[in-house]
């Protein structure tokens, strides 16, 4: 039990743009922050923390509330455990009560696992004192020149040889074997009594973003090739290897500062990059990278290098990695190491200076170092080129930023000699088709919101079925185009609750990005091949903090952006008085209400694509050839879908009768 005054001062202590600033890059947008939600894989920033209100709300998630509820949230804890995190971090000391029977009891899985393993940490680090600790573990990490400065920053340990001095030291200290089993630190032999699992091993101890301990890796000191060098905990309710990065912890601030992380293999080369100077460095340790992992490291920052091993094979294998990397849209540079060498063994050679100059001339743009280590191997043998370039085309494929893309595929083109159009041709089929299976596989359902009912609509549906729906859609997609060239740069103010019976925030963001949000919020996806190109383009400047404006469409572009583009400009200077009249869109001017604008556009795209699908239905059951299952199953969806237009028409005020 923490006590009440302890709880009152983490209360009064505690900021919440700081504590919450420990996972979200956050940049200071007026009396507010903002910055790209922790809680989903958003690209375009929703998540606001209000300082003067001590509340964060994050409009992806539709998650709100206090710095406690933040916390909690964000770690998967108890309000308690909250409140430890939060009292770690400024150093608050908490004497808790003494625990009853119940009360321990009473504890969670998690919160005891940590118990455990924090407990844990402490006593290998301890041991390093003792006179076997001094002449083994201690020398060890000495032998291999680490200071006493880094041995004590990452804390490492030692457990000793012998099967169960750390199991009855732990056993003694109170601690469960049920839970100690569990942790991994013990396992049990035949005869049901436990050992340590570590023993006679060096000890890393792994850390989440808050510094709390959550495993361990334990290395041998044998060379004997048969044992594995290191031994790691399992994944426990507490440890989820997907999620862990080594030194995360102390990295995360240097990754902010330097808006950039290095990403290496093994705990002692991220224990040797700090001794040299470089603190902005987590390891995957040894597994291929998660996007869990991905995605931690971009709560900070977005560019990633990754510094290699010496040897080709290894180099190879961690390929695959990285298109992962791109595909989450993280700029990914690399350093490869002389052949033999990793990070520590290579810092041992040279001199601080030395590594880090290393590492910041030798960083190479990673599609410019595949296509030199894959075509180093490919020669003038025509199958391997091919191969070669398959496999840049699907590296290139993964880089979300269309934009980003087109300049990688003419490099890359021009560096292989390859003609550029053929090079841009094979990615977009690979862009299409990995598309095409992400639909499949996902297999989305368009149901959200729309705009203007043009006065060619009726006219238009006397022209049978499908040439209504495609060129409404057409028509509904350009009004979203132009909302968003003539008004994108206007600034609106959105309300939110954070709950219910809670007051109200108001937050100030930029009419381009409000759009861009709720159509991905929405999953409308764009038809139309231009209006996607121009969403596209907001999307990935708004990410860079700009607005691009109607004349960024007129270069390099196709015809039909060029014309869209134009047609909004026109529209922009000569002719917004006429819109109105010769549309019938909207009853009051737009600009007074930009947010119902944008509902309405949006209700009429969602609209648009329910009555598509009844007609695609009502076409089926015209077809007359189905069973009478298959009718009914058609007739009951389309009672479905009769309703999503009820419940869509009264969002816009309208009544449409089902057909
Ligand atoms: N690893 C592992 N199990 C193994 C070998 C490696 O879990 N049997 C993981 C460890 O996290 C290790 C990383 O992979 O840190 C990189 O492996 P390696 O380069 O072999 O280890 P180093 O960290 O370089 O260790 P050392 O320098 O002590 O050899
Ligand atoms: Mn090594």
């Amino acid at each position: 039990m923490i006590p009440t005054k302890t709880v009152e001062l983490i209360h009064q202590t505690a900021i919440i743009e700081d504590v919450v600033g420990d996972y979200v890059e956050l940049k200071k947008q007026g009396s507010s922050y903002r910055g790209l939600s922790p809680f989903t894989s958003e690209k375009t920033p929703s998540f606001y923390v209000v300082p003067s209100k001590g509340i964060f709300k994050c409009f992806s998630s539709g998650k709100g509330g206090s710095l406690m509820t933040f916390v909690m949230a964000i770690e998967k804890v108890s309000y308690p455990e909250a409140l430890r995190i939060v009292a770690r971090k400024y150093n608050i000391e908490i004497v808790e009560k003494e625990k009853t029977a119940e009360e321990i009891q009473a504890e969670t899985a998690r919160e005891s696992l940590g118990a455990v393993v924090s407990w844990a940490q402490k006593w290998f680090s301890d041991q390093l004192e003792t006179e076997q600790g001094k002449a083994i573990g201690l020398a060890y990490f000495e032998s291999r020149g680490f200071r006493e400065d880094i041995i004590e920053k990452f804390k490492v340990g030692y457990c000793p040889t012998g099967w169960e001095v750390m199991t009855k030291a732990a056993v003694d200290a109170g601690y469960k074997e049920e839970r100690l089993e569990q942790s991994g630190l013990c396992k049990k032999k035949q005869d049901g009594t436990l050992f340590d699992f570590f023993q006679g091993r060096v000890m890393f101890p792994i850390r989440d973003v808050t510094g709390r301990v959550i495993g361990f890796g334990g290395r041998t000191l044998k060379t004997d090739k048969k044992i594995a060098k290191y031994f790691n905990s399992p994944e426990s309710p507490l440890y989820d290897k997907s999620k862990a990065l080594y030194g995360i912890h102390l990295a995360k601030n240097h990754i902010t500062k330097e808006d950039s992380c290095f990403l290496v293999e093994g705990y002692t080369d991220v224990m040797a990059m700090h001794q040299s100077g470089l603190e902005n460095v987590v390891a995957s340790s040894g597994t291929a990278l998660t996007i869990g992992q991905i995605a931690l490291i971009r709560r900070f920052t977005k560019n990633v290098t990754v510094l290699f091993d010496g040897d080709a094979a290894g180099m190879r294998a961690s390929l695959r990695g990285i298109d992962l990397l791109l595909k989450e849209g993280m700029k990914v540079k690399v350093v490869t190491f002389p052949d033999g060498d990793d990070p520590d063994s290579y810092s041992k050679k040279v001199s601080s200076t030395e590594l880090q100059e290393f590492v910041k001339k030798g960083a190479q743009d990673f599609l410019a170092f595949k296509s030199d280590l894959l075509s180093e191997g490919a020669g003038d043998d025509p199958i391997k080129k091919a191969e070669l370039v398959k496999s840049l085309v699907d590296t290139l494929a993964c880089i979300p930023d269309q934009i980003q893309r087109t300049v990688y595929i003419q490099t890359i083109a021009a560096r292989l000699k390859l003609q550029e159009k053929l090079l841009h041709a094979e990615v977009a089929k690979k862009v299409a088709s990995d598309i095409a299976q992400e639909q499949k596989r996902s297999n989305r359902v368009l149901f959200p919101p729309q705009d203007y009912i043009p006065s060619s609509y009726i006219e238009e549906v006397t022209q049978g079925a499908s040439k209504r729906m495609r060129t409404e859609r057409n028509l509904l997609e350009d009004n979203l185009v132009r909302l968003l060239l003539e008004h994108g740069e206007s600034m609106v103010k959105i309300e939110t609750q954070i709950e219910e019976s809670a007051e109200a925030i108001e937050v100030d963001v930029t009419f381009a990005e409000l759009l861009i949000h709720r159509v991905e919020s929405q999953s409308i996806s764009m038809e139309d091949p231009s209006t996607d190109f121009i969403l596209s383009k907001f999307t990935s400047s708004l990410d860079l903090g700009e607005i691009p404006s109607a004349e960024t469409f007129f270069t390099g572009t196709t015809e039909d952006v060029q014309k869209k583009a134009a047609d909004m400009l026109v529209h922009k200077y000569t002719l917004s008085e006429n819109w109105e009249e010769r549309h019938h869109i909207f009853s009051m001017k737009e600009e007074d209400d930009l947010e119902k604008a944008l509902s309405t556009a949006t209700i009429r795209i969602q609209l648009h694509d329910v009555q598509r699908n009844i007609d695609l239905l009502l076409e089926q059951l015209d077809n007359g050839d189905c069973s009478d299952e298959e009718q009914s199953r058609l007739l009951r969806e389309k009672i479905t879908l009769d309703k999503k237009v009820m419940e869509l028409s009264s969002l816009l005020g309208v009544v449409i009768l089902p057909k």
